[in-house]
């Protein structure tokens, strides 16, 4: 598969990766051996990127992740990781201390004395301009404790403030068919910077799949129901903060436009990857076939048409309510 270096940390990563949320929780039950399935899915297809966090599954996810490189060793994988999530959201948190307790804590689940690279995980917007973040963050780095350090982030104002930041080697934003603000100015102003690019939740949380219809239901322990209006987390997280039933008259759209020998899915993918200055996209699965046919996305071509068609899509549908929230 295609690789391209992810700006600051020098890794050569695959432009599709895996987003590993699924293998912890809130997207009903993946068992543990599926788990190990899925990663090994997404190895074989060319995959050497794994997106997680230390609260997916209250690190369940980062284990899972521990488990299959302690299983397969000598594997060339980078692995991202996120902090941040396990006390309130309040800037006071975002020490030295805390950060040092927290990567200990995700080091011992990933089986590794250095992590490749922390994020921040979607903090309070203050943290972002917080001189000692970056202080504490670079402080980590000169201890070995992890090589590089990162961002992500809910709106583009926040990723530009980060990019601003000498030490930000890399910013995760959601950037997909319905999601185009990060186009804008977060894109040209991350490769300028050599800021890494991670496009996350491509797939509209599966909507983009076109899978589903207004009869679909979402297990009680999926945030596609109990997240619907944001009441556990910022709502552009599920369906990319798009309302269900237009997303599904949209979704219909984009069906028509989607080249010949892709699925809707690999379409969605595909475009991500083709826009200048994302370097990785990572679409999470919960089976193996979703993480080969994703990873297959790799490989599909995206015409200026098809391009075309999405933009229209998206100032049709979405520009109005997404362009000044997110
Ligand atoms: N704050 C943050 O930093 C943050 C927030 C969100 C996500 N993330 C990261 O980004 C990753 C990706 O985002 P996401 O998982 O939220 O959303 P996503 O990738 O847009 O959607 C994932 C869902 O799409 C469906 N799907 C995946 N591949 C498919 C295929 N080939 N065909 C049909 N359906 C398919 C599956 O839904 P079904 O379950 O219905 O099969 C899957 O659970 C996460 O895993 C996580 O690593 C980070």
């Amino acid at each position: 598969m295609e690789q391209r270096i992810l700006g600051k940390t020098g890794r050569n990563v695959s432009i599709v990766g895996l987003g590993t949320w699924q293998l912890g929780a809130d997207w009903g039950n993946v068992d543990p051996a599926q788990a190990q399935a899925i990663l090994a899915a997404s190895v074989e297809a060319g995959v050497n990127f794994f997106d997680t966090a230390d609260v997916y599954g209250d690190g369940k996810s980062e284990q899972a992740i521990g488990k299959f490189l302690a299983d397969n060793p000598g594997l060339d994988i980078t692995v991202a990781t996120k902090m941040g999530r396990r006390v309130d959201q309040k800037p006071e948190h975002y020490t030295l201390a805390n950060f040092r307790q927290w990567v200990d804590r995700s080091r011992k689940n990933l089986g590794t004395d250095t992590l490749d690279l922390v994020q921040l995980h979607c903090p309070p917007t203050p943290v972002y301009s917080n001189a000692e973040v970056y202080d504490a963050l670079d402080t980590l780095v000169s201890e070995g404790a992890i090589r590089n350090y990162g961002v992500s982030v809910e709106r583009t104002d926040e990723a530009l403030e980060a990019i601003r930041h000498e030490g930000t080697a890399s910013v995760q934003i959601i950037l997909n068919a319905f999601r185009l603000k990060p186009l804008d100015e977060v894109l040209p102003a991350a490769k300028a910077a050599n800021v890494g690019i991670i496009a996350r939740v491509p797939l509209a949380s599966g909507l983009l799949s076109g899978k589903y219809t207004k009869e679909t239901s979402f297990a009680e322990n999926d945030h596609r129901n109990y997240n619907r209006n944001g009441d556990s987390f910022d709502v552009g997280e599920t369906f990319s903060g798009v309302d269900y039933e237009l997303g599904l008259k949209a979704v219909a759209e984009f069906q028509q436009i989607v080249p010949a020998g892709a699925s809707t899915a690999q379409a969605a993918i595909a475009w991500i990857a083709a826009q200048d200055g994302v370097t990785t996209v990572i679409p999470g699965a919960r089976n193996v076939e979703q993480a080969a046919a994703n990873a297959a996305a790799a490989s599909a071509s995206v015409s200026e048409d098809f391009d075309g068609g999405v933009r229209w899509i998206y100032d049709h549908y979405f520009r109005d309510a997404i362009h000044p929230r997110w």
